[in-house]
């Protein structure tokens, strides 16, 4: 997690850090800092909070240089104070450092520096970075960036500026993400494409252990052995307005009305190519045996509610695993199993390592990833990427909905490969994926009644969602959306289990939101409804209501009719608003909700 920034080039680099910055801070959020070279010193200004923080204290007290690093933080080791925030200097303040990742031997290297003397100044681990680059240096700037990467453990993207030579920047990573932007002014180091897109869409994706040296004009990458290395440059598509909130008072908020675009863009991208193939046509499930899908959070879910829809159409089972567990269980894989990884930024650590371990025991991976270029993309075996554009709010929604959609195509092509659909039948499944799009439209139109009816839901203790088979899964995104945003308690269960435990947290001030898209569970679900309402819950019924009178018990939103196995996609539109419009009425910090990041690149 934390988010880095740099330049080096011909205008001022105070507010093109700070402005990455502010593109960054989904990352991480507890502390800001930035340094810059000045008359032969680094000047430093580094503040606990915020951004804002930060950027009160230069309003107060400007700098200026043509050279600097900008970090935002989101603490592992030590408390968010002005001390840990980065950069971190070396004991001598010649070399300068930003890191996002984890040095995982900091203990061991700081011990060693301590005895011989240096004193540290901050709880991180990112300073033995700083400081072992001191130690080390004699006069090579690249050659000790080298000698000291080899000696750390652990994960790191660094941005790196030495005193003797000031006109240079230097990046390394290791498992963690970093892209360089090449402008006609000068040239980046960012965490993220967002932070660079008002400047360039021009940019190099750095792998592992490679390095980049920018100077004013100029970008040279190398290997670990300091051999030159000649990289692609590649063009986003992204546009910088992408990365903007325009009219909206959050991201989260553009980003779920952005969903009728981003989801015809991502079907389109398979589905409306022409004779083009994508991967999807060129992938053959028929040589593997078992489906298992792994990812975490949202992602997760998309691959649970994913689970119900390869079942039904393929009549294979399928795994999903949260790739936290996945990665530690010695899972039963090999050869013949196919494995989905899903993310949005690509860089989440547990999902990285659940896909490593996949491969490692002969699995042929496909990744369903948003940010090109990122690790998992790059590392599996097959990638298709969702057309969801910059996510930058920390709750995912636009992404969540374009892995959907990706996964229902996925799993029609295999269910066609199985012989277990038809032509005809396939055809249908399209055009009904197709209608998508235009429906979430229409859905959000009803955006006033949700809000009205989120701003009389604040004051609920405890909020349940439930629903059976893929009902069920979207209530989990349901329940996760609510719950990171608004900080309400908030639980999703099957509605079949109430009965055996749940129901005994039913009382006067719960609410129940019940989705109910299956037509022969329809029943059911409204049973589960009344036993909650005959308990003093209240009830928010989304999905087919067509044999419920509204009541002040009972409140509901139709979904437009559409094939139950995609409903998800439809169910979920009004689940994030409904979150968005508790979080807002409560007046929290939508975008970036406490303790959270939106890329988890640690474990
Ligand atoms: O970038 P990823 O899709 O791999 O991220 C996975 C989760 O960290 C992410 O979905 C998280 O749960 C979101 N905050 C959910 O809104």
């Amino acid at each position: 997690m934390c988010g880095i920034i740099g330049y080096v080039g011909n205008e001022n680099a105070v507010p093109i850090i700070v402005e990455g910055l502010k593109k960054l801070e989904y990352r991480g959020y507890d502390s800001a800092g930035l340094a810059v070279y000045a008359d032969g010193a680094f000047e430093v200004v580094k503040r606990k909070g915020r951004l804002s923080v930060l950027e009160k204290e230069i309003e107060q007290n400007p700098i200026s240089s043509f050279i600097g690093i900008g970090h935002t933080r989101w603490a592992t080791h030590g408390n968010p104070t002005d001390e840990n925030a980065h950069p971190h200097l070396g004991h001598q303040s010649k070399i300068a450092v930003v890191h996002n990742g984890i040095i995982e031997n900091y203990k061991q290297l700081s011990e060693k520096l301590t005895a011989k003397g240096i004193k540290f100044s901050s709880e991180t681990d990112s300073e033995v970075i700083a400081q072992l680059a001191e130690y080390y240096y004699k006069g090579d700037i690249m050659e000790t960036i080298i000698e000291v990467v080899n000696k750390l453990e652990g994960s790191y993207a660094l941005g790196i500026m030495c005193l003797d030579e000031p006109d240079t920047l230097i990046a390394i990573k290791k498992d963690n993400p970093l892209i360089i932007g090449v402008s006609e002014h000068g040239q980046f180091i960012a965490s993220d494409v967002p932070a660079v897109l008002k400047h360039t869409n021009k940019i190099y994706h750095l792998n592992d252990k490679e390095i980049a040296v920018l100077s004013e004009g100029a970008v040279q990458f190398y290997n670990i052995d300091k051999e030159p290395l000649q990289k692609p440059l590649e063009t986003i598509t992204w546009s910088s307005e992408s990365a903007e909130k325009g009219r909206y008072p959050h991201f989260m908020l553009k980003e779920i009305m952005e969903q009728p675009k981003v989801l015809s863009d991502t079907i389109n991208s398979v589905l409306n190519r022409g004779n083009n193939k994508t991967i999807i046509d060129n992938l053959d499930f028929s040589q593997f045996n078992k489906l298992v899908i792994t990812a975490c959070g949202s992602a997760y879910h998309a691959g649970v509610v994913a689970k119900n829809v390869f079942e039904q159409l393929c009549r294979i089972t399928v795994e999903v695993e949260l790739a936290s567990e996945f990665r530690y269980k010695d899972a039963v894989i090999d050869d013949k199993t196919f494995v989905v990884l899903v993310s949005q930024s690509g860089e989440t650590a547990d999902t990285i390592a659940a896909m490593r371990e996949a491969k490692s025991k002969g699995a042929v991976t496909l990744s369903i990833v948003n940010v090109v270029g990122s690790t998992i993309a790059k590392e599996a075996d097959f990638c298709i990427y969702t057309a969801a554009g910059p996510e930058i709010a920390v709750a995912s929604t636009k992404a969540f909905s374009t892995q959907l959609v990706l996964l229902y195509v996925l799993a029609i092509r295999f269910a066609v490969q199985l012989g277990k659909l038809s032509q005809g039948a396939e055809q249908q499944l399209i055009s009904e994926i197709k209608t998508i799009p235009g429906k979430a439209t229409d859905l959000l139109k009803q955006v006033d009644f949700i809000q009205k009816y989120a701003a009389t839901c604040v004051g609920y203790k405890n909020v349940f969602f439930i629903g059976r088979n893929i009902d069920y899964a979207i209530a989990l995104e349901g329940s996760l959306k609510l719950k990171e945003i608004s900080y309400m308690h908030s639980e999703a269960y099957a509605g079949g289990e109430l009965k055996h435990g749940t129901i005994a947290l039913i009382e006067e001030n719960t609410l129940v939101v019940a989705i109910s898209t299956c037509k022969r569970l329809y029943s059911k679900i409204m049973s589960n409804v009344r036993q909650v309402i005959s308990r003093g819950a209240k009830v928010l019924l989304i999905g087919d209501c067509s044999a419920s009178e509204p009541s002040d018990k009972l409140s509901y939103i139709s979904l437009p009719e559409i094939n139950e196995l995609f409903s998800p996609s439809l169910s979920v539109v009004v689940l994030q608003l409904f979150g968005y419009y508790v979080a807002a009425n409560k007046g929290l910090d939508i975008d970036k909700p406490r303790n959270l990041a939106k890329c988890v690149t640690v474990e």
